[in-house]
């Protein structure tokens, strides 16, 4: 089994210029962070139920929903890592996607189908691959590492009593307008998973929250310790749920889509590079030839990739790497064609 608890963190080592992780620029910005300091006044005392209240107020107001159909969590992955108390029998994890539920599923001992989406079928959604039994399925929307976008018409089809629904929308809030987001949506066991580490910056904070049904949310939390987000996570998450948050991150998302269309031609002009398109997160999916020895060629040019051979339904020729404006993106455009022009001569 590959190993499904590596991430793109691992990959960007220090030193390297980073197209691994797709987190959004190196810090929060300014307001953010000021933010945040401010909040340090407040954490000598324990996260109080009124922070709580006021970040699950925020969310409710930003997705349509009422507070108490929203839950904060460390990072979306603690959502992950908390599905195991719905003691599922049958588990559909649909791929390409983040391994982390998987991990957590089968370290709980929980039966796990993958459902593996076909490239030649664009990584097109497909509800009649998901097993009709399976009382827990999970995708990401969009996903990583394909970047694919799937309608939410398509994931609604999945959705039904008995079954929990997840979906993980950690990268939505880098597609404008957020179209085939269900954040909002009343569907029958929807969980839907949403994080502030890329758009925010925020990786080392640990923020995200989930939203759904109120005996979803208790079920899920039943487990969970005391405290279980600190009064900063409270703080983050409260503002960026605000209306000037969101315009900020969708005017972010605005800008980095022609940064993506760029880098993605730059690339596909390259010899036996294909990029995976339509694309709709800020990361694209490539399959290169002799994949090992290109990453580890671009390694030594100073280039950090994702490795895409821990993904089930990819192989080691499949990379995956982060929109950077067209200056940053030069830098791998530039590294890939010297490392490509050499396999070609050899
Ligand atoms: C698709 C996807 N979902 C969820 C996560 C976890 O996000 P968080 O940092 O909020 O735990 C990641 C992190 O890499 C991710 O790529």
């Amino acid at each position: 089994m590959t190993d499904l608890r590596h991430h793109g963190d691992l990959d960007a080592r220090p030193g390297l210029e980073d197209f691994a992780v797709n987190v959004r620029g190196s810090a929060p910005p300014a307001w953010l962070r000021e933010h945040l300091a401010a909040a340090l006044d407040r954490i000598g005392t324990y996260p109080s139920t009124e922070d709580d209240a006021r970040a699950r107020r925020a969310v409710a107001a930003r997705h349509g929903r009422t507070p108490d159909e929203v839950l904060v969590l460390a990072g979306a992955a603690e959502g992950f890592a908390l599905l195991p108390a719905l003691a599922p029998l049958k588990a559909a994890l649909v791929h390409p996607s983040f391994t982390e539920p998987e991990v957590a599923l089968r370290q709980a001992g929980v039966p796990v189908h993958r459902v593996l989406l076909d490239a030649a079928d664009g990584y097109a959604l497909r509800p009649g691959l998901v097993p009709g039994d399976a009382d827990l399925v999970v995708l990401g929307n969009p996903t990583n590492p394909t970047s694919v976008l799937h309608p939410a018409a398509t994931i609604r089809a999945l959705a039904r009593e008995g079954r929990t629904l997840v979906v993980d929308e950690a990268f939505m809030d880098a597609v404008p307008g957020e179209p085939e987001t269900l954040a909002g949506a009343d569907l029958p066991g929807l969980l839907v998973l949403r994080s502030l580490t890329k758009t925010w910056a925020l990786p080392g904070l640990r923020a995200g929250y989930a939203l759904g049904h109120p005996d979803l949310l208790a079920r899920l939390a039943a487990h969970r310790p005391h405290w279980p987000v600190g009064t900063l996570q409270l703080a983050a998450v409260e503002a960026c749920a605000s209306p000037m948050a969101v315009a900020e991150a969708d005017a972010a998302a605005v800008s980095m889509a022609p940064h993506r269309t760029h880098l993605a031609a730059a690339l596909a002009g390259l010899p036996g590079v294909v990029v995976h398109e339509p694309a709709a997160g800020p990361f694209l999916l490539l399959r290169v030839r002799d994949g090992e020895r290109v990453r580890a060629g671009l390694r030594d040019r100073g280039i950090a990739v994702r490795r895409g051979d821990t993904f089930p339904g990819l192989s080691a020729d499949h990379i995956r790497v982060a929109v950077r404006d067209p200056a940053r993106a030069a830098l791998l455009v530039d590294a890939l064609r010297a490392e490509l022009s050499i396999e070609v001569s050899t």
